[in-house]
């Protein structure tokens, strides 16, 4: 009996290991397969920090990520090599490791696996394969010398496995909780919080149905529940084109996503991964977390500022077909979406910024 649990309790390990967390965030799941250490950790911001991982040298993670602006970069859209600019706002990556799927509609489980895709993006790394990452890694010594003393292994075994099993490791790191508002809600300091900020957390709960997306559980709070929803954002650009696309999916999917233009076939959200029609226009819930420093909003950075968010929400967000019902018109007072506005700037914690080890 005893052998049985001690088995039991070794098969539970080797699934997942909790890394410590904070206040206000729960215990991280990470793959079995890929441990968290000190010097995975350190090769995995060196990689993250990389410019040579690009066509010309001028492109790393961190142009699109940036520490100082809470791992996004304060532009509407991301902008990538020679200047090239994407469809999507870059979102934060602090707190990503809670994340069931990433990106803004979800096409990826794993952050190894997400790591891989912006280094071929012709409009972000706009490297044409990933044997290039593995060429200039080969030919560092100080790489040499990390990989090996990282992974045990010599510049032959060096793959673009491990260099995303490091690039993961280092992101697992970027938490952020212990803000104002996890020490009034979670250890009960009523001091914490303005009067106004208390009144807009309880609007975020209640009347403003914040939270039953951008979730509070009773021992944490990611702000996001992981599901996706249409809120009406982008869904302007597909309007003219829907009745004729809905009729084409019924023959076949691929004709009919291929007479989108790219603006248009960005706005499919979750349905491009999905292929259900009740996904068309649906983004995953984004984490609040440091939303003040984020700006701009939203999955095409639509939206300028924390108050024009509200406004947005107040108004029941932009009509259409697939309008998710918990979007509502909310009726606040002038005073009400003060108080929301200023309990969002409560959810800020920059300890991310410090060195992590
Ligand atoms: C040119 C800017 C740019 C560069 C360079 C870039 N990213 Fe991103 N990143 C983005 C954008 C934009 C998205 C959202 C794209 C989407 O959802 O379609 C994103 C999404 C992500 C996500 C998912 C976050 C979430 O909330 O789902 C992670 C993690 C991430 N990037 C990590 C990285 C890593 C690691 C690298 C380097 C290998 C990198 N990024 C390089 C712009 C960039
Ligand atoms: C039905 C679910 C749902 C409800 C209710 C909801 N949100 Fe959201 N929220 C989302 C989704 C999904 C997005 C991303 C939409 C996109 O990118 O197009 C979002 C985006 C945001 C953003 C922008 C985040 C970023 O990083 O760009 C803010 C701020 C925000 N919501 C605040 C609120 C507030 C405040 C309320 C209540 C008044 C609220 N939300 C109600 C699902 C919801």
């Amino acid at each position: 009996m005893k052998i049985l649990t001690f088995a039991l309790l070794l098969s539970i390990t080797s699934l997942a290991e909790a890394v410590p967390s904070m206040l206000g965030l729960p215990a991280m799941k990470v793959p079995a397969d890929n441990p968290q250490s000190t010097e995975k950790i350190a090769l995995g911001k060196k990689l993250f920090n990389d410019k040579r991982f690009s066509a010309n040298g001028s492109i790393s993670c961190a142009s699109c990520h940036i520490s100082s602006k809470a791992f996004t970069d304060g532009r509407p859209q991301a902008v990538g090599i020679d200047g090239l600019v994407g469809q999507r706002n870059s979102p934060t990556i602090i707190n990503s490791a809670y994340l069931n799927e990433l990106f803004h509609d979800g096409r990826r489980s794993s952050l190894e696996t997400q790591a891989l895709d912006p280094l071929t993006n012709p409009i972000e790394h706009g490297l044409t394969e990933h044997s290039r990452v593995i060429h200039v890694i080969r030919t560092d010594f100080s790489y040499l010398k990390d990989f090996l003393n990282t992974f045990g292994i010599t510049a032959e075994k060096i793959n673009m496995n491990y260099v995303t099993k490091a690039i993961a490791s280092y992101e697992r790191t970027l938490i952020s909780g212990n803000t104002r508002f996890d020490q009034y809600f979670f250890q009960s300091s009523k001091k914490v919080l303005t009067a106004a900020e208390a009144r807009g957390l309880r609007l975020f709960r209640r009347k403003g149905n914040c939270a039953n997306c951008h979730e509070i559980s009773w021992d944490n709070a990611l702000f996001t529940d992981n599901r996706f929803y249409n809120i009406g954002i982008g869904f302007d650009a597909l309007r003219p084109v829907l009745p004729a696309f809905l009729k084409n999916l019924k023959t076949d999917y691929s004709s009919a996503v291929a007479q989108l233009d790219p603006q248009q076939k960005a706005q499919l959200g979750r349905f491009a991964v999905s292929r259900q029609i009740k996904d068309i226009g649906a983004y995953r819930t984004p984490t609040l977390r440091n939303i003040e420093l984020t700006a701009p909003y939203m999955h095409d950075g639509s939206i300028s500022t924390l108050r024009d968010v509200i406004e947005y929400y107040d108004k029941g967000g932009k009509k259409n077909a697939f309008l998710n019902p918990a979007i509502f018109p909310l009726h606040l007072s002038e005073q009400e979406k003060s108080d929301l506005t200023a309990f969002l700037t409560s959810l800020t914690d920059t300890s991310y910024s410090k060195p992590q080890h």
